[in-house]
Parts: structure tokens; sequence; C-alpha cells
């Protein structure tokens, strides 16, 4: 089986990823490394603990970075919750965090899994950061790599230029795209084109499972706030991400083009800027997910919320 280690920031879309991944024979997760990202650490921390004690997966929690490398970012409780799983009042997890710090865990289990590792980004990219600022050999142990972030045309979801997870910490994001010498990306547009009616959601919350039961409570908020705020379709971002990680064969349409991340700029702070001309004398070293196969997407979910 494949090593899968994800970096997350749990988040209502994290959660429907992290079941996926917890329902494939393919992969083995060998670990769940926790940023500050849709809500604080101390949040996304338990949100990740209560999600594994929910699903009876034992894979072990590293907290890292509580704040940006730079400066201070809003988080996004507002569509999360402000607990970052719907504000619903769970029971606290019987379940500790692990005494390791999540960069630190990220360069261990790069060695214990080297050539084999499947690393997986669901968040703001500071952990991964720090582990690279640690030892920037990480790349070179590290199978493939998924990030979900950034609006490839700039169409962004939290500045009209910038996603949420590259808009949160730009300075480690550009850090990670710079180091990597390749990355497959499913940005905020593609998540876009990928999204899922709520009668249908709704449907797949009814299945007989403890999954299906606590993703319904954790998503309700959110969902409602989509249905308000984007209309008939709901999008689940980290979802979209971890279909291409598990299931590659998927995709439909990749286009490998380079990638830069903007620090500066009185509106393009956080922006992901490609050279879709392939002019810039840049390496295409990002391949963007354009089209992934919507009934092989929705199958993975289904499958993911029905698993007992
Ligand atoms: C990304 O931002 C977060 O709010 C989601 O969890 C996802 O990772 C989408 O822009
Ligand atoms: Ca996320």
């Amino acid at each position: 089986r494949i090593p899968l280690l994800i970096d997350t920031d749990p988040g209502v879309d994290d959660a429907l990823a992290l079941l996926m991944a917890f329902n494939d024979p393919r992969h083995e997760l060998v670990g769940l490394t926790i940023a500050a990202g849709n809500v604080g650490l101390e949040h996304t921390v338990r949100n990740a603990l209560k999600l594994c004690e929910v699903c009876g997966v034992d894979a072990p929690v590293y907290a890292g970075a509580a704040a940006p490398l730079l400066h201070p970012s809003p988080d996004a409780g507002y569509v999360h919750g402000r607990d970052g799983f719907g504000d619903v009042g769970y029971d606290a997890p019987a379940r500790a965090v692990e005494a390791e710090h999540a960069a630190l865990a990220i360069l261990r289990l790069s060695h214990e899994h080297a050539g084999k590792l499947l690393l997986v980004a669901l968040g703001p990219l500071t952990n991964i950061a720090l582990a690279l600022k640690l030892d920037p050999t990480l790349p070179e142990r590290v199978a493939r790599f998924v990030v979900m972030g950034g609006a490839v045309t700039c169409r962004g979801n939290i500045t009209p230029a910038a996603e949420f997870n590259i808009y949160f910490d730009p300075e480690a994001a550009h850090i990670v795209f710079e180091a990597f010498p390749h990355i497959d990306l499913a940005d905020w547009e593609a998540v876009i084109a990928h999204g899922f009616l709520h009668d249908e959601v709704e449907r797949w919350l009814q299945a007989d499972s403890a999954r299906a039961r606590f993703y319904q409570r954790i998503s309700e908020k959110t969902r409602l706030w989509s249905a308000d705020r984007r209309g008939d379709h709901w999008h689940a971002a980290d979802a979209l991400a971890m279909a291409y990680a598990l299931d590659p064969d998927g995709a439909t349409e990749v286009l490998d083009r380079a990638l830069a991340i903007e620090l500066d700029g009185r509106h393009g702070r956080g922006a992901t800027i490609v050279d879709w001309r392939g002019e810039g004398g840049e390496a295409a070293r990002v391949s963007i997910l354009m089209r992934y196969d919507q009934a092989r997407f929705e199958g993975l979910i289904q499958a993911a919320l029905a698993a007992i």
C-alpha cells in the first residue's frame, strides 16, 4: 500500500477528504499533520482527533503551526463554523495529540517512507515550509505531492485574486512551490467546476453509517451558508484534491505549467500566477488539474460516507 501523509486544517471539506482517505484500501495513512487555517490550531487539532475517533482510525495526529510564517491572517470560521466543524458541540475526543511537532513528523515520516510517500496538503502550507527550512532535502523523499490551493486564472475565493490556503500564508506557499520539483495542484477554479447539487449531497448523507451521521451534523452550517451564497451547488475543495491524490486516473485534463506565488501588491498578494503561454522561461513544474471525472469523484465521496 502507498504510504499517505496528510497535512490539513479541518475544516468541513478537509473532513470529507479525510473520510475518502480513511476509506481507500490502496493507501496506508501514516499520519495527519495539522496547521491553523480555517480556524485556530486548538480547533483544527481537536477536529482531526474527533474525526479519527468517530471513524475508528488510529493514525497519529501531530500539531504544527499556530500562525502563518510572517503576517497574521484572518481565518475562515464564517464558512466552517467558529470551531471549524459547524459548532455542533461534539463531545471532547478521548484521544490525545502526539508530542512531536508536525514539521518534525513530516521529516521523520519522509525518511521512514522515502521514495514512496504520497504527501497531500489541504490547508495553508506553513508546516511543510517549516519542514523544508529544517531540511531542504525533503522533496527528494516524497514520491508525489498533491496540493489544494490557488486560483489559476486569479479568480479567488478570499480576495478577488487569491484562494484561501495560499492567501493565509503566501510566504510558506512560496517556499513550498519553489522547493518541490513537481506539484500536482487542485485549485479553487477546478473546484468550482466540480460542484454537487445540494439535494444530491443530502441524499448521500442519509447513508446508514456513523460517518455519514457525523458528517451530516458538522457540514450542515456550511452547506446552508454555501446554498445562500453560491447557489445550487456545494463545493468541497479538499475532496477534489483528495480524489486527484487517491485516484489520479480520474483526471481527464491536466496542464503542466510554471507557477509563482505573488507576495506583494495591493490586490495580488497570495495570487498564483501561472505562465499559461509558457514564455516566461521557467520550467513547467506544476500539473494543474482542469477536469476530473465527475461520476468517479461522486462515487469516491458516496463510498466514503457510507463506509462503516
Ligand atoms: C480551501 O480553503 C479552506 O477553507 C478549505 O478547507 C480548502 O482547503 C479552499 O479555498
Ligand atoms: Ca482545508
